[in-house]
């Protein structure tokens, strides 16, 4: 018997149907066969998916013919050809609008949700970045995401997690596009000395190990260079901005989750050691003179050395060690 009542997952088969055909026309009589939908089923769930950004062509004598995925971080399209095993594999929530990821992937953590659960979002209002800055996040022009981890590992160990981000969404970018990113310490990735991501790690913790970890990432994709407001245009930057072409949102989003969860993969079976030579080899910090600004004062010096937990180790004026936790660095 034919239901005009559709499942979800009677939707998601349709989208297929219609991905499987893309660029040629497809009857709406024989896709209602095939899923057992009325035609005028077929219409709305049609109509639901042009809501949504796809471009479907409607003929009344050919039926539909699939066009354009739309460049939306939607949950179907980030699933589809994810070729991870955890990262986004979860739970998956999708805002056009909201005031935080990490905000809203926190409230999820502490309910208990698994690792790999995702929370991405076309918009913030109330983005927030490193040492209480706000994150500019213009509507469906960049990638707001933020993960849920579950590391088994002690605290202190937390910081490796936050350069292990780093290099993995630096390898994305790398992958995707022509840019010579690098990274900043502890993970801010630049171009050409320019912000072009960031990315915010908190992290809930007992006394010896992590409870859950939130790793949110902010990539400045598609944003012209003169949207940036005053305050921030300087030193921050995008895909756009450096090359001059759009890039997809979605493939640099699904890229960022692979290279995370193989660094991740790494982390677990080989230990952080390769993860910090790839981090190294990203950086042009190494023996540059810099200033860290901390909550609590500020230092000067020579970059001696990242050690094993991912600390800065700065070697000041007077000859001596610092090793910094976490702080905000100029280069001199
Ligand atoms: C930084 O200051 O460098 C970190 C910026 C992190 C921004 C991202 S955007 C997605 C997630 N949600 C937030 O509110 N912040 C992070």
């Amino acid at each position: 018997m034919k239901t005009s009542a559709v499942s979800g997952k009677t939707r998601e088969l349709l989208m297929s149907d219609l991905r499987a055909g893309a660029g040629t026309w497809v009857s709406g009589q024989s896709l209602g066969e095939r899923l057992a939908m009325t035609r005028s089923a077929v219409w709305k769930q049609i109509c639901a998916l042009k809501e949504e950004g796809y471009v479907i062509e409607s003929s009344p004598r050919k039926g539909y013919r699939f066009c354009e995925v739309p460049d939306r971080l939607l949950i179907r399209e980030i699933r589809e050809g994810l070729a991870t095993r955890t990262l986004g594999q979860r739970d998956i929530r999708y805002y056009r609008q909201t005031d935080s990821t990490n905000l809203r992937a926190r409230e999820l953590a502490a309910q208990g949700f698994p690792e790999g659960t995702l929370v991405v979002a076309e918009e913030q209002t109330q983005g927030r970045g490193r040492l209480g800055r706000h994150w500019f996040s213009p509507p469906l022009q960049g990638i707001y995401a933020s993960l849920i981890l579950r590391p088994a590992i002690p605290p202190h160990e937390a910081p490796r997690m936050t350069l292990l981000s780093s290099v993995a969404v630096a390898e994305a970018i790398l992958g995707l596009t022509p840019l010579a990113v690098k990274i900043k310490w502890p993970n801010d990735i630049l171009v050409g000395g320019r912000k072009i991501a960031g990315i915010l790690t908190e992290i809930s913790a007992g006394m010896d190990t992590v409870e859950h970890m939130i790793v949110g990432l902010g990539l400045n994709v598609n944003i012209p260079a003169d949207a940036f407001p005053r305050e921030i245009r300087h030193p921050a930057t995008s895909i756009l901005a450096e090359t001059g072409v759009f890039s997809s949102r979605i493939k640099l989003l699904r890229r960022c989750l692979e290279c995370y969860e193989s660094y991740y993969d790494i982390f677990k079976t080989k230990g952080f050691d390769p993860v910090m030579d790839r981090w190294k080899s990203l950086t042009e910090m190494m023996g540059r003179r810099v200033m860290v600004q901390m909550v609590g004062g500020r230092h000067v010096g020579k970059v001696s050395h990242f050690d094993q937990e991912g600390f800065l180790v700065l070697r000041d004026d007077r000859g001596e060690s610092i090793r910094i936790f976490s702080g905000d660095v100029t280069l001199l």
